[in-house]
């Protein structure tokens, strides 16, 4: 099924949604025309929200030919307006905007798409234009105080449409409606699962590989996990992953790479312990896009020395590398344009970013998913639910997390301090909460204390947990306070050098989640 992109932000979601219904689906952008739409053979298509009026000069359109050629479509918002706007019925500029909850209110009977709805629903709305007459052959399925047609629908063509956005928690009944029109009006089988992508990428990984040599590099994080997990179920022992700990981890995350990783994939690994290395291009830097720049250079360097280890060790073997796994997920592939290829390399400010004149062809068994579907298909391979559920965490690590320059000693202490705030989390139930918990060292900072006997002079930690949808913008999370206050006594006692724990309250933005 594809989701057609009206540049809404909403595209992704309503994508995630239509796949929790177990269909699977792919968004395409508006500009590709409704020839090269049906070309892709979609079972159904749904037209997305997006910012303009069907009346506005350059607004996308829609032609009528793209609703005779017997796929089910459905409208949302935008795509409604645009629908009623194609087959003839009328959309007003009434100026009239309904932005967030609203209510909306079923014309007799709730049934067809909204069936098993009760009669008034809250919906979630932003719209200026509203369709005033539905086109003909179509019914008026509800209707709200600013859309006198908020739904439609015309069973026999399988076409219908909302107003409101179905895709967004706030419409109570919102995946409801999108399974009405999937499975009733078009008739579609929710079939597409974990198990399925799973076999279905094995597959292609196979294929793609044949019996060649492949490498791959862990970071400790999940996309790279599963990525590894997955080639390794394909291809076995053609795979060999590479670490490289820069010492800048995370309490147990080299430990959970090497040993728990490990024995769930039976991977070859190799490690390379470059803490020292890491250590030694930081030493004396404070400068937080210093401390990227270097981090991320020697981590290349590393990487490529690794590499070119295992790749001499395959000729020795009359063997060779020819090609390298890569974690990319499908919201990279959309923000990027969707194309195919080695161009789509993850270029996030990333330390997991890899050299540019790659020698290696990629492969990239996550193209096709969204996080919780990597997560879940890293479940079914049976990896640990401490690298499954992780949380985000910076490519530099630690060395971000350090105000000041990153020695031995201030890693330890902010490794100790982390593990603390982490492992109460997790106790208090709130992992899920909490999008991150950043736990900052403010090395360069002192202040004065009175511990046991004595004054000391020690370094403030700072406690920055945050909620978020996708990291662009969050707010500071209202942990309970009795939480915050076991996780100030553990780490004051706990943590040499530390005498003080504030709360970071500052939303994003106009503050960044981390604090370099
Ligand atoms: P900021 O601090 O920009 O962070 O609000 C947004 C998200 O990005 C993560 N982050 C990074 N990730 N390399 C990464 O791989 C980096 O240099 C980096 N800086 C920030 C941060 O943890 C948050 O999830």
């Amino acid at each position: 099924m594809l989701v057609v992109d009206y540049g809404a932000q909403y595209a992704q979601l309503i994508a995630r949604r239509v796949r929790e219904a177990k269909v699977y689906s792919e968004i395409v952008p508006h500009t590709l025309t409704t020839e090269q739409i049906l070309a892709k053979n979609p079972a159904a298509i749904i037209l997305s929200g997006g910012p303009s009026s069907v009346y506005a000069e350059g607004a996308p359109s829609v032609g009528p030919d793209l609703f005779e050629a017997g796929v089910p479509v459905f409208g949302i918002c935008y795509g409604f307006q645009a629908m009623a706007n194609a087959l003839g019925g009328s959309v007003a500029r009434t100026g009239l905007r309904e932005y967030g909850a609203t209510v909306a209110t079923a014309i007799g009977e709730p049934h067809s798409l909204l069936a098993g709805i009760p009669a008034t629903q809250n919906t979630w709305m932003s719209h200026g234009d509203s369709v005033q007459a539905a086109p003909e052959g179509f019914e008026v399925l509800a209707t709200t105080a600013g859309a006198p047609v908020a739904a439609f629908v015309n069973e026999a063509k399988a076409l219908g449409g909302v107003q409101w956005h179905p895709e967004v928690k706030h419409s109570d009944f919102g995946q409801k409606v999108l399974e009405n029109f999937l499975f009733t009006v078009a008739g579609l089988e929710p079939n597409w699962t974990t198990g399925n992508i799973l076999e279905e990428q094995v597959d292609r990984i196979r294929a793609q590989i044949g019996d060649a040599r492949v490498i791959c590099g862990l970071s400790g994080g999940v996309d790279s996990a599963v990525a590894a997990a997955l080639v390794q179920r394909a291809v076995g022992d053609q795979l060999t992953c590479v670490f490289v700990d820069h010492g800048l981890l995370r309490e147990g995350e080299a430990e959970q790479v090497e040993r728990d990783f490990v024995a769930a994939t039976g991977v070859n690994l190799y490690v390379a312990n470059e803490q020292e290395r890491f250590l030694g291009a930081l030493a004396g830097v404070t400068d937080p896009e210093q401390k990227r720049k270097i981090i991320g250079r020697e981590f290349i360097r590393a990487f490529e020395e690794a590499e070119r280890a295992i790749v001499e060790q395959a000729h020795a073997a009359g063997e060779q590398i020819k090609f390298l796994v890569q974690g990319t997920l499908y919201p990279d592939v959309v923000e990027s344009g969707g194309g195919e290829g080695a161009a789509n390399i993850k270029s996030h400010h990333n330390v997991g970013g890899l050299p540019e004149d790659l020698r290696f062809e990629l492969v990239e068994p996550l193209r096709a998913l969204f996080k919780d579907e990597v997560r879940a298909v890293g479940r079914q391979l049976g990896l640990p639910e401490e690298i499954v559920a992780r949380q985000p965490f910076p490519g530099p690590g630690l060395g971000i997390r350090i105000v000041g320059e990153v020695t031995a000693e201030r890693l330890d202490l902010l490794r100790k301090a982390d593990a603390i705030g982490r492992a109460e989390l997790t106790t208090a139930g709130l992992d899920n909460d909490v999008w991150q918990m950043p736990v900052v060292l403010l090395a360069d900072v002192r202040s004065v204390g009175v511990q046991g006997d004595g004054r000391t002079y020690g370094h403030p930690i700072v406690l920055r947990p945050v909620s978020s949808e996708d990291a662009m913008t969050a707010d500071w999370s209202r942990l309970p306070f009795d939480l915050l206050a076991r996780i100030s006594n553990r780490i004051t006692n706990e943590v040499d050098g530390v005498n003080r724990v504030v709360l970071d309250v500052t939303s994003k933005p106009p503050g960044t989640i981390e604090w370099e």
